[in-house]
């Protein structure tokens, strides 16, 4: 465990003004995306594709990072060199996600647990090896009637914990994801006592196995109403239910927190973030780890289609640049009308 190596790695990830890529989707997910622009999905069609979001340029002054699928970090760019070795030379970390998705809970109906430990230390090695310095676990936690289950916190905990101690050990950065889903009709109130609930479980489990707070970096869904609620919480009850949640739960120590976009609109992503990130006197820096609110009209824009290229890493990097000013609370409305 090399802990010089961790705190440079986790400062990095937060850096000022910066943020992550989350690019990591399966290549399930990916037929699914693919298929909503008419794309062919291929490992080849995969690989152009994030080829596209890598090489945007100028995009490295606003990410930090990437998270990487396992078969993109084992395909190279158009010049020749292994993504993660591209990603590097640009100044971008590469990271991976190492959880192999969820199963069913047994006795637990509509709960998951997240699987992949299974050989790990040995996957850490090698992923070590080739370049990866961060790696991502996502527990999924659903919130309806009667649940979630303490089965369901206590099982996802512990997995994140093992998979994080695992991680420091092979001196990569542990990126721990335990997202609770915007799926359902629940309020903000309720999302904010299943966050509590869910990120106290993650902390104490963490706790359990040793996880060492300084080198870790949490990755959580932000407190949202349920998409199936008549009242959505604006923009300043979302920050605040959020940050209330985190400033109870995360320890001060962490190097820093990173959000997911979990299904938000583009624009409410970077807004929400703008509002946490506008909040004085926070322990951690906020950020983005984002997949679909930082991709999302690139890949309209994309569409499978060569020509289209310049325009998509247009699109993706306006999307960064919004989420880079986001990050440090410099973000407005008017700047998203100006760009249009
Ligand atoms: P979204 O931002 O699309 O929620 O994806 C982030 C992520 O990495 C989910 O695991």
């Amino acid at each position: 465990m090399d802990k010089q190596l961790l705190s440079r790695t986790a400062a990095a990830m937060v850096a000022k003004g910066k943020g992550i890529l989350a690019a990591d989707e399966s290549s399930g997910t990916c037929e699914k995306r693919f298929q909503s622009i008419g794309a062919e999905c291929t490992g080849e069609s995969r690989r152009v594709y994030r080829g596209l979001l890598f090489g945007t340029p100028g995009v490295e002054q606003f990410v930090s990072g990437v998270i990487l699928f396992d078969e993109t970090a084992r395909q190279k760019a158009n010049d020749g060199a292994p993504f993660p070795e591209y990603l590097a030379r640009k100044g971008i970390i590469p990271g991976i996600k190492v959880d192999k998705g969820t199963v069913d809970i047994p006795f637990s109906a509509g709960e998951k647990v997240t699987d992949g430990l299974d050989g790990l230390q040995k996957r850490m090695k090698e992923y070590f090896d080739m370049g990866c310095r961060f790696a991502k676990w996502r527990a999924v936690i659903t919130i309806g009637e009667g649940i979630p289950t303490h089965t369901c916190l206590y099982a996802n905990a512990h997995a994140l914990a093992r998979y994080a101690a695992i991680c420091q050990e092979a001196s990569i950065v542990p990126m721990i994801e335990p997202e609770v889903l915007l799926e359902g009709s629940h309020t903000a109130e309720r999302s904010e006592a299943v966050h509590e609930e869910t990120l106290r479980a993650t902390y104490a489990a963490m706790a359990a196995y040793r996880v060492s707070i300084e080198h870790l970096i949490l990755k959580t869904s932000m407190v949202v109403s349920g998409k199936a609620c008549p009242r959505q919480a604006n923009v300043d009850e979302v920050a605040e239910r959020t940050v209330r949640v985190l400033k109870r739960t995360v320890p001060a120590a962490q190097p820093g927190v990173v959000f997911l976009s979990g299904g938000q609109s583009d624009e409410a992503a970077t807004a929400h973030l703008n509002a946490m990130a506008s909040t004085k006197g926070l322990p951690w820096p906020l950020t983005f780890s984002y997949s679909r609110a930082l991709q999302n009209p690139a890949l309209k824009t994309w569409k499978g289609q060569a020509a289209n290229i310049a325009a998509a890493q247009k699109a993706f990097y306006h999307r960064a640049h919004m989420n880079g000013l986001a990050c440090q609370g410099k973000w407005k409305p008017e700047l998203e009308r100006q760009a249009a």
